[in-house]
């Protein structure tokens, strides 16, 4: 069974409310084949990113980088994940206040350095998410799930 990796950091209804979007995505029933495993960054395991067919990220920007739990989720995984995911699809939505840039930028690095496939472009909300940045974020997770599932190239 294909399986979709979540990892997240979501101190704030904000950030609620764009997993909860994604996840709605990813409830599609002509998803219904995908096992979806959702994770905490503090918690998400190399094991799991190694176990996922594809890995969406999501969380805020803080101080001008990535914040740190999803540093830390990055710190962790990076090594050990390093030969064995090349290729990965992953897609990921980043929120903050008004200024992504750093955020992006480091995001954009560490998945080079892992030489991860993007599905998508990353997904930058600032303030409170509109109706267009929830569909944005179902969309993400339909077709992160579909491409891990082979459905999509
Ligand atoms: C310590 C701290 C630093 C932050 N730095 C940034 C930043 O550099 N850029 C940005 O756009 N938002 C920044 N923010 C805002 C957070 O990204 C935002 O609080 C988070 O995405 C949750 O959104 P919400 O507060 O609207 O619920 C910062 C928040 C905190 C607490």
């Amino acid at each position: 069974m294909p399986r979709l990796l979540v990892v997240h950091h979501t101190p704030s209804p904000a950030l609620h409310s764009l997993l909860t979007a994604v996840l709605d995505g990813v409830a599609d029933p002509a998803l219904a084949d995908v096992e979806v495993v959702t994770r905490p960054a503090l918690v998400a395991s190399a094991a799991d990113v190694l176990e996922a067919d594809g890995v969406v990220v999501g969380g805020p920007v803080n101080l001008g980088y990535l914040a740190g739990a999803l540093k830390h989720f990055f710190d962790q995984i990076y090594y050990p994940c390093l030969e064995d995911t090349v290729g990965r699809p992953f897609a990921a939505y980043l929120h903050g206040n008004d200024d992504l840039t750093g955020g992006l930028v480091a995001l954009e690095k560490i998945t080079t350095g892992l030489r991860w496939r993007r599905v998508q472009p990353v997904l930058g909300v600032t303030g409170a998410p509109s109706l267009d940045d929830l569909a944005a974020c179902r969309e993400l997770g339909a077709v992160t799930a579909a491409t891990a599932a082979g459905l999509l190239g």
